[in-house]
C-alpha cells in the first residue's frame, strides 16, 4: 500500500514485538518508509535475520535494529530499556505485535485445540506472550513515554476480539463433524483483552500524551490450504484474505499525528468478516 505520507514520522524511534514473525517486518517496512527508525525485538534469532533483509531490500537505507529478547521476561525488558535510557535513545512507538498465533495448518493430532483436551502449557504461554508481555512492554516502555509526555502504543489485536472464530472453516466439508483442528480459546481471549487493555492504558496515560489504540486485523493470506482459503474468503463481504502489506498504511496513521486525536479505539481492518 504505503500511501501515506514519506515524513510523517521523521525522527521517532520504534521497537515492534514479535518482529521476527510474518507481519512484524511488514510494520517495520511502513515505519521505516514513513521516516522512523526501528527495533525489532523476538525470541526467534532466524525470524529477526529474515525479517532485516526482506527490510532492506525494500529499504537499502533503513534504519533497522535486531534484538533477541523474551517479552515475558521483565527484568529482560527491564535492562534493554535501561539501555536506551542510557544512551537516550528511548523509544517514541511501540508495536505490541507478539503473539503466539498458531498456523491452523500446523495445528492437529493431540493439539486440536479442543475445549475438552486444551493443553494448559498452550493455554498458559498464549496468555503469557500475548497479554502479559503486551502489559510488561506497556508497562515499561510506556512508563518512558508518559514521563517525557508524548508516545504511541499500538496493540496489534484482530478480528477476533470482535467476533468469534466460526470453527466450520477449519472442516473440508464446513460442518462440525469433521474439524480437526480448532482455533484456540486463548487467541480469542487474549485478542480481546488486548482492547480492555487498550481503553485503560489509553485512560491512564492520556493526560500525559501518550496515546493508545488497536489494530484488529483480519487473516492474511500465507499460502493456507486451499479449502481454508475458500471457507474465510466466502465469510469476508470483500472475498479475500488480506495481503501482507495491506495493513501498512493503517500502522502509520497510528503511529503518526494523522491520529493525533484517536486514542483507547479500536481499528477493525478485517475485509468487512466480522460485519456479518
Ligand atoms: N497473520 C494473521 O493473519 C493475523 C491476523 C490477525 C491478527 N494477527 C496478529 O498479528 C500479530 C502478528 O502475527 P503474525 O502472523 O506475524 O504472527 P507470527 O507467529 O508470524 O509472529 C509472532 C512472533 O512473535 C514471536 N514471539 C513469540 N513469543 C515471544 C516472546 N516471548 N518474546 C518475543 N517474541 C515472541 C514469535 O517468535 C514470532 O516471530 C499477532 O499479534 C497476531 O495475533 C495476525
Amino acid at each position: 500500500m504505503r500511501n501515506f505520507n514519506k515524513n510523517a514520522l521523521n525522527g521517532k524511534r520504534a521497537i515492534i514485538t514479535g518482529g521476527g514473525g510474518l507481519l512484524g517486518p511488514h510494520h517495520a517496512i511502513a515505519l521505516v518508509e514513513a521516516g522512523a527508525s526501528v527495533t525489532l525485538v523476538d525470541i526467534n534469532e532466524k525470524g529477526l535475520k529474515r525479517a532485516k533483509t526482506k527490510i532492506l531490500k525494500v529499504n537499502d537505507s533503513a534504519k533497522i535494529a535486531t534484538q533477541i529478547l523474551d517479552i515475558t521476561n521483565l527484568n529482560a525488558v527491564e535492562k534493554f530499556e535501561a539501555l536506551q535510557t542510557k544512551h537516550d535513545t528511548n523509544f517514541d512507538i511501540l508495536i505490541n505485535n507478539a503473539a503466539v498465533n498458531p498456523k491452523m495448518s500446523e495445528i492437529g493430532g493431540q493439539n486440536s485445540g479442543r475445549i475438552e483436551d486444551y493443553n494448559l502449557n498452550q493455554w498458559n504461554n498464549e496468555i503469557n506472550v500475548g497479554l502479559t508481555g503486551a502489559f510488561i512492554c506497556s508497562r515499561v516502555f510506556g512508563s518512558r513515554m508518559a514521563e517525557k509526555n508524548k508516545g504511541v502504543i499500538i496493540n496489534i489485536s484482530s478480528d477476533l476480539a470482535v467476533r468469534a472464530p466460526d470453527q466450520r472453516v477449519y472442516s473440508p466439508s464446513e460442518s462440525f463433524d469433521d474439524i480437526k483442528s480448532y482455533k484456540p480459546l486463548g487467541y480469542s481471549v487474549v485478542k480481546t483483552a488486548l482492547i480492555g487493555m487498550t481503553r485503560y492504558l489509553a485512560e491512564y496515560w492520556g493526560h500525559k500524551n501518550v496515546r493508545v489504540n488497536a489494530l484488529l486485523p483480519g487473516g492474511v493470506f500465507n499460502k493456507q490450504p486451499e479449502e481454508l482459503v475458500r471457507n474465510v474468503s466466502k465469510r469476508t463481504l470483500l472475498g479475500r484474505w488480506a495481503n501482507l502489506n495491506e495493513y501498512e498504511d493503517a500502522i502509520v496513521f497510528l503511529a503518526s499525528d494523522s491520529s493525533a486525536y484517536m486514542t483507547g479505539q479500536s481499528l477493525i481492518m478485517d475485509g468487512g468478516r466480522s460485519v456479518v
